[in-house]
Parts: C-alpha cells; structure tokens; sequence
C-alpha cells in the first residue's frame, strides 16, 4: 500500500524558510527521510508539494479513491498556513473518508494564537506537530501501525 505525503503552501522553501523554526533541512531531505521510513514499515511512498488549496482538495479525494480500492494505507497531510484557514481541505477529509494524519514541523500551539486552531484536527486521525522533520517518520510509522 501506498503512504500519500502531502505538503501545503510555502513547504517548498524548507531549510531556507524560517531555518530556527522549521529546520535547514530541504523538503528533497524530508522526502527521503520519508522514502526510509516507508520501506521501514512495507509501504511505498508518494510524496507531493502544493501551493494551491485546490490541488490538495483534488489530491485527498484521490487518496480517498485510493483507499477505498485498497492501494493507499492513508494520508500525512502537513497543510501549512490551509491548517488554519481550509474549510475546503476539512470537508475534502471528511469527504473522502480518508485515514489521515495532521502533520506540523513546529509546536503550533507554542506560537502565535492564530495556528492555535486547525480545521484539520477535527477530521484527522491523529495529529504530529513540535517534532521537528523527523515527525514526518514518526507518523509514517503511525499510519502503518493503524
Ligand atoms: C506548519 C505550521 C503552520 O502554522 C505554518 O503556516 C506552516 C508550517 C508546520 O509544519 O509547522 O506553513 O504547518
């Protein structure tokens, strides 16, 4: 089965972006730290970027899809700044009926009031956030445990 990794807006500037917040590692490193993680735990990886609220939209359902013919084990969703804005990305997640896991390289709830609230939480499965890129692993090994 297939663990769909998903990055919202401005995640293709990681390692240069904030590098005291978010990390100097690239999203090209995270990619292959999850490309590890998947072949850890039996499961193959696709693993995308998006700056468009749309594109995500069009890709959960996909997994969606996905999952229910039985090729995607479910989705690691880090949505950015959508995280706390999407009423889209939440109905897509709900719509879909996908496993999905919240995923945040910060501790969102350590900074500013307005990434306190997440309109994904609600309709994830679990949520990861505060563990740095490493994260990325922990909820690959998560999402294969469900
Ligand atoms: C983020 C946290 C969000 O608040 C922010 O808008 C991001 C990245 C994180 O990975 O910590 O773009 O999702």
């Amino acid at each position: 089965k297939t663990a769909l990794v998903l990055n919202g807006p401005n995640l293709n500037l990681l390692g240069i972006r904030e590098p005291q917040v978010y990390g100097s590692q690239t999203l090209a490193d995270v990619e292959r730290l999850c490309a590890d993680a998947c072949a850890a735990h039996g499961l193959k990886l696709d693993f995308r970027q998006s700056n468009h609220e749309g594109v995500l939209v069009d890709w959960i359902q996909e997994a969606g899809r996905g999952q229910k013919d039985g090729s995607v084990a479910g989705v690691v969703l880090n949505a950015g700044a959508y995280t706390h804005t999407s009423v889209a990305l939440h109905d897509a997640i709900k719509g879909a009926g996908v496993t999905l896991i919240e995923l945040h390289i910060s501790n969102v709830h350590a900074r500013e009031a307005f990434r306190h609230h997440s309109y994904i939480s609600p309709a994830a499965r679990a949520v990861m956030a505060g563990f740095g890129v490493q994260g990325y692993s922990l909820a690959i090994a998560g999402l294969a445990g469900f």
